[in-house]
């Protein structure tokens, strides 16, 4: 079902630097009537990164939340989640964001997360893909849009798609061109993962 049938799906989006992913979901909510999404807020676990200026240039609220500013690590999961609750998502989105997030915040918005990742896993998991599969010396590699559960880059996976990789490729370069797949490829999956959950609720008739 289009999602121009019901309210636009409300994404949360979580960012830790440059935001290009959050920009191309940005684009379609802007750009694409039948996306049937509206980025509610976009959050930030350290200041000044270009995902939150990005946000607000398109005028979507932003909020940080810096590990460092609570006693522990429970105490900004349980703040973290709370703000993110507070804008009651249908989709939590995690672009670029780099913390595992514990079972708080995963027991909350269990089944509705969805994050992406700069590799075809199971290979390379972790916070340092690129340059692990570079190393590996792998041929070819990619980008997997997932579910995330409690484990890391363990959950269903949703969507991949294969990059090469070429001669001379540092990390930097193999990044980038993984990322030239990625965000189109990151955006399309979460609009339909998005417009799934509304669906399923309005169905359910708890919209
Ligand atoms: C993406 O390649 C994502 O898969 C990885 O970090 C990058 C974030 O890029 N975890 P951006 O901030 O969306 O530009």
């Amino acid at each position: 079902m289009s999602g121009s049938a019901h309210q636009p799906a409300r994404l949360v989006v979580l960012v830790s630097g440059d935001g290009s992913n959050l920009q191309a979901i940005l684009d379609a909510c802007a750009n694409d009537r039948s996306y049937g999404c509206q980025v509610v807020a976009v959050g930030a676990d350290r200041s000044g990164t270009r995902g939150q200026q990005r946000a607000a240039d398109a005028g979507v609220p932003t909020f940080v939340a810096r590990v460092a500013d609570y006693p522990d690590r429970e105490a900004w999961e349980r703040h973290l989640t709370s703000q993110v609750a507070s804008y009651q998502p249908d989709l939590v989105v995690c672009a670029g964001f780099m913390k595992v997030l514990g079972a708080t915040f995963i027991s909350t918005f269990a089944g509705r997360m969805v994050n992406t990742h700069p590799a075809l896993l199971p290979a390379f998991p972790g916070a340092h893909a690129v340059r692990d599969a570079l190393a590996y010396g792998v041929k070819l590699s990619g980008v997997t849009v997932l579910y995330i559960d409690a484990g890391v880059d363990t959950g269903p996976i949703i969507a991949q798609q294969a990059v090469p990789v070429l001669p001379g490729d540092d990390e930097a370069s193999l990044h980038e061109r993984i990322k030239t797949v990625e965000r189109p490829l990151f955006a399309r999956t979460v609009g339909e993962v998005a417009r799934q959950v509304v669906a399923q609720r309005a169905h359910s008739g708890a919209a």
